[in-house]
């Protein structure tokens, strides 16, 4: 099998880290090799050091991206999962990686506010927080990801389903006869957008 990376990129508390948790948990199960580079994890060791301004996040997701790319030319699945807020950059990365599947994790903003599970979109409000993402911050949404998931409307479930069935029709990962979770509507969505993107 080959590598690819899985590209998880939204606003903070949109869930990337808990999608990309579940779906590393059942690639492995399933036998295959995955690593995951999680933003919160990446800053504490290889971006030891970086903030949060334009440069430093810039710098941040190229690291998180060549690292990606190294381990799916070993035919690894790498999974990313960091804000990545610059479309340029995440466009670079799917570049130089090739084999790139972007996963836009959204919910609406008071949604976000609300979970706020570090309690920084309350420190941001205050003022205490320069430059926090999605409050006094840019965050530039992908034009056109290989998957959507509406934390706000689905389940992890129904979202780690979405995924996977994506992978398996773009070849990616092999197919399994498991009991889906998500509706035949639904189906016609993943087929329509991989349609569209002109992988299928
Ligand atoms: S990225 O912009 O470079 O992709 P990354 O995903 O690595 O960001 O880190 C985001 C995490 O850093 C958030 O989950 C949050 O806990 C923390 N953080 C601290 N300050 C900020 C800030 N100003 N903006 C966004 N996240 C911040």
């Amino acid at each position: 099998m080959r590598g690819f990376t899985l590209w998880f990129t939204g606003l903070p508390c949109s869930g990337k880290s808990t999608l990309a948790e579940a779906i590393y948990e059942t690639l492995l199960e399933r036998g295959m090799k995955v690593e995951m580079l999680d933003g919160d994890e990446v800053r504490k060791n290889l971006s030891k050091g970086l903030g949060y301004s334009k440069e430093d996040r810039d710098t941040n997701i190229r690291r998180i991206g060549w690292v990606c790319k190294i381990l799916t030319r070993n035919d690894v699945i790498a999974i990313g999962a960091a804000i990545s807020p610059y479309s340029a950059i995440r466009e670079e990365n799917r570049k130089a990686i090739g084999r790139f599947v972007e996963v836009y994790v959204t919910a609406p903003i008071e949604v976000l506010m609300e979970r706020d599970v570090k309690g920084l979109y309350k420190k941001a409000l205050a003022g205490e927080i320069e430059n926090f993402t999605g409050v006094n911050d840019p965050y530039e949404a992908p034009e056109n990801p290989e998957v959507l998931c509406e934390t706000d409307k689905e389940s992890i479930d129904e979202s780690v389903q979405k995924i996977l069935r994506t992978l398996e029709l773009m070849g990616y990962i092999p197919k399994i006869e498991a009991e889906v979770d998500y509706s035949a509507e639904e189906e016609e969505k993943i087929k329509s957008r991989l349609k569209d993107l002109g992988y299928i």
